[in-house]
């Protein structure tokens, strides 16, 4: 039996949709002693009823001075309490894997735009898609996860754009379950609302939109919507493809960009579903051409919670402390 050098961990926001996953999956995890769980500072020490016999112990109130004695933290918490108190963390000493929003954005500008609460990062940070940025990982310290709607979008996306086999004016037309939103129901998100309805939001204001177009590389048109799921995200994504270029060229882009890959299956024309990755850590993405050979249509799929949330970052914390990539996530 292989066995590995276990590394002291601790979840803040371990009471919140992610937070719940996270621990669900580190509890068990062979290289990670789950020595922290913490809600909000000043809470009472509760008891997490979905994950009895996986893990018993309390979830207790933030604890700064306790984390920084970890070798990793993952912060499953607003943006704005992430923007507070990720960089703090990493400079006393743990590796840090921030699931908000805070620090994914480079462009000054735009984080202020997006998340005016977060400050200037004093150290480097890394964007947390391994399947785009595996060496650098090695080395961060302050992992910013990507984003739910921006994982599967990338995913898609970004080897064909590099590869110059798309043109302008992508649409990322995405549709949520509701945990996307967290636990705290709204009077959009609560069951009477979105129970036997749907709904597009956030039209050219959603702030995934520019951490899709960071990452891809090109401008796109992002629509979410929220449908009356409890998790999963689905995105059908519609673009046309460059004069000389082919379907048998993005079947070959996107197979030589995920050789090997642990996380992203390609169903090619079997178009995924939502119900093929809940729970799990993929992202599956399929695709067809139409017959004249110019527009493309793909659809990708991810659990929000897993490879959008908590799975990602242990997928992140796995390579970054190089344990096989995998390790807890099956
Ligand atoms: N939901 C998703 O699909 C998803 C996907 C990717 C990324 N994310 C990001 O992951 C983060 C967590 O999202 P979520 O949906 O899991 O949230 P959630 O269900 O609303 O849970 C939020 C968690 O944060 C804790 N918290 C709130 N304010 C806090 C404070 N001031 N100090 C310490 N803890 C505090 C809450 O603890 P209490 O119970 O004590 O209030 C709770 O455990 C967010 O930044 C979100 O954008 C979410």
């Amino acid at each position: 039996m292989h066995t590995y050098s276990v590394r002291k961990v601790g979840v803040v926001g371990a009471t919140g949709y992610s937070g719940v996953e996270l621990v669900r999956r580190l509890a068990n995890h062979p290289g990670a002693d789950l020595v922290a769980a913490m809600g909000s500072a000043g809470s009472e020490p509760r008891r997490i009823p979905a994950l009895r016999q996986i893990w018993d112990d309390s979830v207790v109130p933030l604890d700064l001075d306790r984390l920084a004695a970890l070798d990793a933290v993952f912060l499953a918490v607003p943006d704005t309490l992430a923007a507070e108190v990720g960089p703090a963390l990493a400079a006393r000493g743990p590796r840090v894997f921030d699931l908000s929003g805070a620090f994914r954005l480079r462009d000054k500008a735009l984080r202020n735009r997006w998340y005016p609460h977060s400050p200037d990062p004093e150290l480097p940070v890394t964007y947390g898609l391994t399947e785009r940025y595996r060496e650098e990982l090695g080395e961060a310290r302050l992992v910013a996860c990507a984003g739910c709607y921006p994982t599967a979008a990338i995913l898609s996306l970004q080897p064909l754009v590099a590869a110059g086999l798309l043109e302008p004016g992508i649409i990322v037309d995405a549709k949520s379950g509701v945990s996307g939103a967290g636990k705290t129901p709204t009077e959009r998100t609560h069951f009477s609302e979105i129970h036997g309805s749907m709904a597009a939001y956030g039209l050219f204001s959603h702030r995934h939109g520019a951490e899709i177009e960071q990452e891809v590389g090109t401008d796109v048109t992002f629509v979410p919507h929220l449908v009356p799921l409890d998790r999963g995200i689905l995105e059908t994504i519609y673009a046309r493809l460059r004069p000389g270029a082919s379907g048998d060229d993005v079947t070959a882009t996107l197979q030589a960009a995920y050789a090997g890959a642990a996380f992203v299956r390609l169903t090619g024309a079997d178009l995924p579903e939502i119900k093929h990755v809940a729970h799990t850590n993929f992202c599956d993405i399929g695709w067809r051409v139409s017959p004249d050979g110019r527009q493309l249509v793909m659809v990708a799929c991810i659990d929000n919670l897993v490879k959008g949330a908590a799975g990602q970052a242990i997928q992140n914390f796995n390579v970054a402390f190089g344990f096989p990539e995998a390790l807890g996530l099956n």
